[in-house]
């Protein structure tokens, strides 16, 4: 049953399901529960370990890196440096139908923030998340069901060292996206560069920051998203793939 299901919610084929959030006391858990808030931050789950950094990012929590005037790069950091809390931005509709954007407020007053996923630098395939002042590229969101689990899309990203010019060639941890391509065998290739780790990226739920009067960003169009209340206490080994 569940393979079977998964398989579906992969074709996207949009049907009411009671998947998200099942914990079937009969069968064991099933996918790990979520709850629904405005506000979410974002976690890092490195995919595979044999590729995570020393010290682990693994759960470490979406930041940013200041590079300019209403400019940022997006990078991993612990709990306690500055995560940013994000919301998904939007009609209903438009977020239905991934047609929304991912926002994060910052500046005084209040700004909106948008996460967006520029045409790539250097290879064709890889390019550098920012988070520059503006509402961030369109088509950018939480999965939500039937898709079992709650997660930033469009995949693949990664955390990659690499030096960064404004603070004249120190090296972060920066978020990029990456475009699979297909191999001639109908597999992918994933191509994830050497210095990076491949990462998904889980929503943790947190209330949304208040807006004073005077701020430039609104809430009016940010939508409730699927969240899990701590992805660090996530076991992945007990839910099924
Ligand atoms: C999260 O990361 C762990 C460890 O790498 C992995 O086993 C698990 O499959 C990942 N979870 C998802 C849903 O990708
Ligand atoms: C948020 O979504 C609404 C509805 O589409 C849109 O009018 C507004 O400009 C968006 N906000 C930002 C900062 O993009
Ligand atoms: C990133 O690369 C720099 C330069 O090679 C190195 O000094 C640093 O330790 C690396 N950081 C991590 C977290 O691996
Ligand atoms: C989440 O769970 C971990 C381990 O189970 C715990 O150390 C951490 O404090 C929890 N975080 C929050 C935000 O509750």
């Amino acid at each position: 049953m569940i393979p079977i299901a998964f398989t579906l919610s992969l074709l996207g084929i949009a049907a009411a399901s009671p998947l998200v959030g099942r914990q079937s006391s009969d069968h064991g858990p099933r996918f790990p529960q979520q709850s629904t808030s405005k506000g979410f931050y974002l976690v890092v789950n490195v995919t595979d370990p044999s590729r995570d950094f020393t010290p682990s990012i693994q759960n470490n929590y979406i930041n940013s890196i200041h590079v300019g005037a209403g400019l940022a790069l997006v990078g991993a950091g612990s709990a306690a440096n500055n995560p940013r809390v994000f919301y998904q931005n939007g009609t209903a509709s438009e977020v239905h139908y991934r047609q929304g954007t991912v926002i994060s407020d910052g500046g005084l007053p209040p700004a909106p923030y948008g996460v967006s996923l520029p045409a790539g630098e250097g290879s064709g395939e890889v390019s550098t998340v920012h988070l520059n002042g503006g509402p961030g590229t369109k088509g950018i969101g939480l999965t939500r069901v039937p898709e079992p689990y709650a997660f930033l899309y469009p995949e693949t990203y990664a955390v990659c060292n690499e030096s960064v010019a404004y603070y004249r060639g120190k090296h972060f941890l920066i978020l990029k996206h990456i475009k699979t391509t297909p191999r001639p065998d109908g597999t992918v290739e994933h191509n994830v560069p050497k210095e990076c780790a491949p990462v998904r990226l889980f929503p943790e739920c947190t209330e949304l920051n208040k807006l004073p009067s005077g701020a430039i960003s609104s809430h009016e169009f940010a939508q409730e998203s699927g969240c899990y209340n701590n992805v660090s206490s996530i076991d992945w080994k007990t839910y099924i793939f």
